[in-house]
């Protein structure tokens, strides 16, 4: 319980705002490099980077630079990056079998990353978008996002992942199902010590434009994914969603987007108690970089301030494409 202040002016409560060292003392919440998830965009080739004109600051890596950025990530202190693949477009079909492809991009860089980085944690995405001449994260059949032959997919996708070494898989596909059935393959497969990181609560969201374009996804993407993601107006379905995973055996879970979602987090932390990440989606990254870039917001502060949030929401963590300028400002 909240203890009531006594009265003015016994309880100023400005004295414990007065100084630096004060304020230090007293704060709640702390920001360190070891709460933050890094999100970056792989493509083919080698020694190069592409920029993503809608993410500024962020690129589209070949695999080498991969392994240069999971170097960063070490120095920095940054404990994981999640990779997302930019699929070459005859790579994209309607069978998706470049999902579990065991050389498809994502696979290489993985192992090439455990190779030369052990120690930073790799996280993938789990979803058949990258792959799909449809753009959803499911099969489509009729018009129709179907959901156990989807499932059947993920679970090869998981397996390969698992196999080159992922240390995190992160599911993203909202289909039901599909915690549990990669845990079972998993476990009888050998890959008992594979973390599972649900993107349990994920809503259809419109602050996901940049991310489809870094990812080349937005023209293919016939439709709107809002029949598998949760409906924006939703807050208790979120908490059966995570609920479901964790029984299905998830081991974290996640909210997304992040900002306009602090209250799920909050919610979902007090729930269960569990390990809780949020995702400061792309379009949450972007509007706060246009907005520094014509002069109307103090980037730097805004960065931190928007990633400390997350924390006194209840979050474990946070991914965010900020990872590595916000690891630096924190490293002082
Ligand atoms: C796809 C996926 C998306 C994101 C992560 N995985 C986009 C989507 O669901 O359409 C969004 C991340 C971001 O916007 O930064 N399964």
């Amino acid at each position: 319980m909240t203890q009531a202040p006594a009265p003015f002016p016994t309880a100023r409560l400005r004295r414990l705002r007065a100084t630096p060292a004060l304020r230090a003392l007293v704060r709640e919440t702390s920001l360190t490099p070891s709460d933050l998830i890094w999100p970056i965009f792989l493509m083919q080739g080698t020694a190069e980077s592409v920029p993503v004109p809608s993410m500024p600051g962020v690129h589209r890596l070949t695999v080498d630079r991969a392994v240069e950025a999971a170097q960063e990530a070490r120095r920095l202190g940054i404990p994981a990056m999640c990779l997302f693949p930019y699929t070459a477009m005859e790579h994209r079909t309607a069978d998706c079998s470049e999902a579990w492809n065991p050389d498809n991009l994502t696979n290489r860089a993985i192992r090439a990353i455990k190779d030369a980085v052990p120690e930073v944690a790799v996280m993938t995405d789990i979803a058949l978008d990258p792959y799909n001449i449809d753009g959803h994260d499911g099969f489509v059949e009729d018009g129709e996002i179907v959901n156990d032959r989807t499932v059947d997919a993920l679970v090869r996708m998981a397996l390969a992942q698992a196999a080159s070494g992922a240390d995190i898989l992160g599911p993203s596909d909202m289909m039901d199902g599909r915690i549990g059935a990669i845990r079972r393959a998993l476990e009888s497969e050998g890959f008992q010590n594979t973390t599972i990181l649900s993107y349990a609560a994920k809503y259809a969201s419109a602050f996901y434009g940049p991310f489809r374009d870094a990812v080349g996804a937005t023209a293919a993407l016939k439709g709107e994914k809002k029949t598998y993601q949760m409906d924006p107006g939703n807050s208790a379905e979120a908490l059966r969603l995570v609920a479901r995973d964790l029984s299905e055996g998830a081991d974290m879970v996640m909210v997304k987007p992040g900002m306009p979602y602090l209250d799920i987090c909050r919610r979902v932390k007090d729930e269960f108690g569990v390990p809780t990440f949020a995702y400061q989606v792309s379009g949450e990254y972007a509007m706060l970089r246009a907005a520094e870039a014509n002069g109307w917001l103090d980037g730097p502060r805004v960065m931190i301030e928007s990633l400390l949030a997350f924390k006194r929401a209840g979050c474990d963590g946070v991914l965010t494409y900020y990872a590595p300028e916000a690891a630096r400002a924190l490293n002082g």
